[in-house]
This record gives C-alpha cells, sequence and structure tokens, in this order.
C-alpha cells in the first residue's frame, strides 16, 4: 500500500501547539509552523483505526496494559533494533520529557551535577534546572558540517556529573552517533560513575544509510549504567498521547526507577497510550519506511534548494530524523536580525537556535515534515527574504 505524504492537512483549530500557538507566540497567523517537532502529516491509519474501533465500545473504565502494548514493544525492539529485551524490564513513562524528570528525581538530590551536551533539546537543561540541579554543558564540536564531540572535554566536565542526557541521535544535530562514540561515552561515564540517560525518541527516523545503535548493546558498561528512553511518537506522529516507555537493563536501577514510579503512578499509563503504541508497533514496518524515505526526500530536497537558491545558509545534514539544524551566520545578521528575517520577511516559524543553548547562536531549526509543496513554499518564502536583505 502506498500512503499519501503529500496532502496538506489543515491542522488549523485543533488546538496544535505548532499550528495553533504561532499567533500567541509571534502575535500573527502569517507564518508557516515549521517549529514543534511533530509531523503535518495524518497520524499512522491503523494507530487511527484502533483507536476508533475501542472508542465504539463507548465504556471508558479503568484499563490496564493490554499484553499487546509489552508484546509488541519486546518484538519492536528486537527486530529493528537487535535488541533482545524481557517484559519487566520496560516502564511506561508518560511522555519522555516527564520520564527524564523522573529520572532526575529518583537519582539525583537538588544540587547534583546533570550533563548536556549543547546545542541540544531544551527541555534536558530546563527540566534539569527547574528541579533545582546543576546543569553541566559539554558542548559539542561543528566541524565539516557536522556535530563530533570533544572528548577531552567530555572527560573533563563528566567528572563529579551523577547523570548525562544523551540525545540518541542528536536533536538539534541530527547526529547518528557511531558504535566507538558511544562505546567511548559508555567507558568514560562508567568510570565517572555518571548514570547515562539514553533518548532515542527519534531512533526510529533513523535514515538510510545510517542505522541507530542502541546504548544498552554498545557494551556491559553502557548496559549495567543505563536507562534508555524509546517511544513511538515520533515515528508514527502520535506525540499527543503521551506514551514513551524506559528499557532499563539492571534490576538494581530498574527496581529503584519502578519503586519511584510505581509510589505516585506515574507509571500507570492511559487506554490510549497502550492501544496506539501496539498497534503503531504491530502494524507499523510499512508505513514507517514509506515516511522515512519521504522524510530522506525533503532532506535532499531541501539540501538541493540550498545550494542552489540561498547558499549562504548552510544545513548540517540531519542522520535521522526530520529537524535541520541550519547554519545562518554567513548572513552577518545578529540573533535578532536572524529572526526578524525568518518571522518578518520570509513568514516562517522556526525555532531560534539558541533555544538548544548559546551554542545556537547563528543558527534556527527547521521542522521538514510536511507535505513537499509547502516545504518548498517555505524554502521560496525564505529565498525571497535573502535576496531582499541585500
Ligand atoms: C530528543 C527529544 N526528546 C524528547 C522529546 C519529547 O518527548 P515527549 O513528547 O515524549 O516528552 C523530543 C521532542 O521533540 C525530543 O526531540
Amino acid at each position: 500500500m502506498n500512503y499519501n505524504f503529500d496532502e496538506i492537512i489543515n491542522r488549523n483549530g485543533t488546538d496544535s501547539v505548532k499550528w495553533d500557538a504561532v499567533e500567541s507566540r509571534w502575535g500573527r497567523n502569517d507564518l508557516i509552523p515549521m517549529w514543534v517537532a511533530d509531523m503535518d502529516f495524518r497520524t499512522a491509519p491503523f494507530v487511527i483505526e484502533a483507536l476508533k474501533k475501542r472508542l465504539e465500545h463507548e465504556v471508558l473504565g479503568y484499563t490496564f496494559a493490554c499484553k499487546e502494548w509489552s508484546e509488541s514493544i519486546v518484538n519492536w525492539v528486537k527486530e529493528r533494533h537487535g535488541w533482545t529485551i524481557r517484559e519487566e524490564m520496560l516502564t511506561f513513562t508518560p511522555g519522555i520529557v516527564r520520564g527524564l524528570a523522573f529520572v532526575i528525581q529518583c537519582f539525583t538530590q537538588k544540587g547534583d551535577k546533570v550533563m548536556v551536551m549543547p546545542p541540544v533539546y531544551h527541555p534536558f537543561f530546563l527540566v534539569t534546572q527547574k528541579n533545582e540541579r546543576e546543569v553541566v554543558y559539554s558542548p559539542l564540536v561543528l566541524k565539516d558540517g557536522q556535530y563530533y564531540i570533544d572528548f577531552d572535554r567530555f572527560r573533563r566536565d563528566v567528572q563529579g556529573c551523577k547523570l548525562l542526557i544523551l540525545s540518541n541521535p542528536h536533536n538539534p544535530g541530527g547526529r547518528v552517533w557511531t558504535k566507538e562514540e558511544l562505546s567511548l561515552i559508555a567507558d568514560i561515564c562508567y568510570e565517572s560513575g555518571t548514570l547515562v540517560i539514553s533518548d532515542e525518541i527519534h531512533a526510529d527516523l533513523t535514515l538510510p544509510p545510517y542505522k541507530h545503535p542502541t546504548f544498552a548493546l554498545i557494551s556491559e558498561k553502557a548496559r549495567m549504567n543505563s536507562l534508555v528512553f524509546m517511544s513511538p511518537s515520533k515515528a508514527f506522529n502520535m506525540p499527543g498521547l503521551a506514551s514513551s516507555y524506559a528499557i532499563i537493563e539492571n534490576d538494581e536501577l530498574r527496581h529503584r526507577f519502578q519503586k519511584y514510579m510505581e509510589a505516585s503512578e506515574f507509571s500507570e499509563g492511559h487506554l490510549f497510550a497502550y492501544l496506539s503504541v501496539a498497534a503503531a508497533y504491530s502494524h507499523g514496518t510499512e508505513w514507517l519506511d514509506q515516511v522515512v524515505s519521504y522524510i530522506k526526500g525533503n532532506v535532499d530536497f531541501t539540501e538541493t534548494y540550498l545550494k542552489e537558491h540561498i547558499p549562504a545558509i548552510k544545513m548540517i545534514r540531519p542522520q535521522a530524523s526530520y529537524l535541520i539544524f541550519l547554519d545562518c551566520r554567513e548572513l552577518g545578521l545578529n540573533q535578532k536580525e536572524l529572526n526578524r528575517l525568518f518571522v518578518e520577511d520570509a513568514h516562517l516559524a522556526l525555532n531560534d537556535g539558541t533555544t538548544f543553548g548559546k551554542e545556537g547562536e547563528g543558527f534556527m531549526r527547521l521542522n521538514i515534515a510536511c507535505p513537499r509543496a509547502v516545504l518548498e513554499q517555505a524554502l521560496k518564502q525564505l529565498e525571497q527574504a535573502v535576496i531582499n536583505l541585500k
């Protein structure tokens, strides 16, 4: 079956953060929204079908996690990522950011140090700060158009840190970390007594020829010293259902986390969360392959368009997912002027690069998970705005 990702769906009026919060955030409603990380494609049809079918019953009582929830995760993780896990290794979390907050609360005390590698998905440091832990920033290095880890710096920075929050793959840089890089992270963190949280929410959207290495499979040190978070929410476009999970191999870490979660019933999911995960993972292979291929087409389209029409803006080519970090430094604008260019001249709503840390200065993050015609229109508007700069 061929799925249609070219269809333009009007999302206005659905209380969508990406679409309906544009006006309150930018004070205008004439911008193409290309910011919040969800897709403008229809949520995978088998997920919608499963929810509709359940709604037909018309009694929405208390519900436990269906057997298919854990079985489908075990099968998916095995088939897609080559990781053999047992059902008891799973803990439901109502979203990954909340999951990170729970880990911070469970495994650290106020004032403890938590490391992040900016530019990085901002809730990593915001949640840490709001929970009154100290954020240690160990910046990535941009070299030949890709982000890398400066391991000398990493080794120094991580000393004394209780946790490392790793975006694997990376947002906003789109890097798929290599096994060698992950193995070094695992070794260093094991020695420094730093627990690794590997946030793998974008893993299923890894773009060929890249392959996602799951952190826990990297080495024995990685397996024993990590919590891995996964979710079908990005890949199948269902983040509004807040259904994710942690996989913890280490018995001691798992028991501690589960005890913490159960004490406040944080690990109790809801009816639609369980059903949707099971539906996505039980029927998702073909749809996912097609959406990944469409996204890759959009990445190629953006790369070619920028090279041919807006050469002063360089893209960090994502190896996974649909977020593109645009390097706009050659335009010679300060951050305020850059935002002005995108909003007032190009009529586009992107994430300001500095949202992800001061290292994002001169950058903007573009979400290309939209029909190609919309992407083309957006790039045309950007091209015109850049021409008008001169
Ligand atoms: C790296 C990363 N982690 C977590 C999230 C959000 O996860 P959730 O909606 O499950 O809290 C995002 C969303 O963009 C993300 O990019």
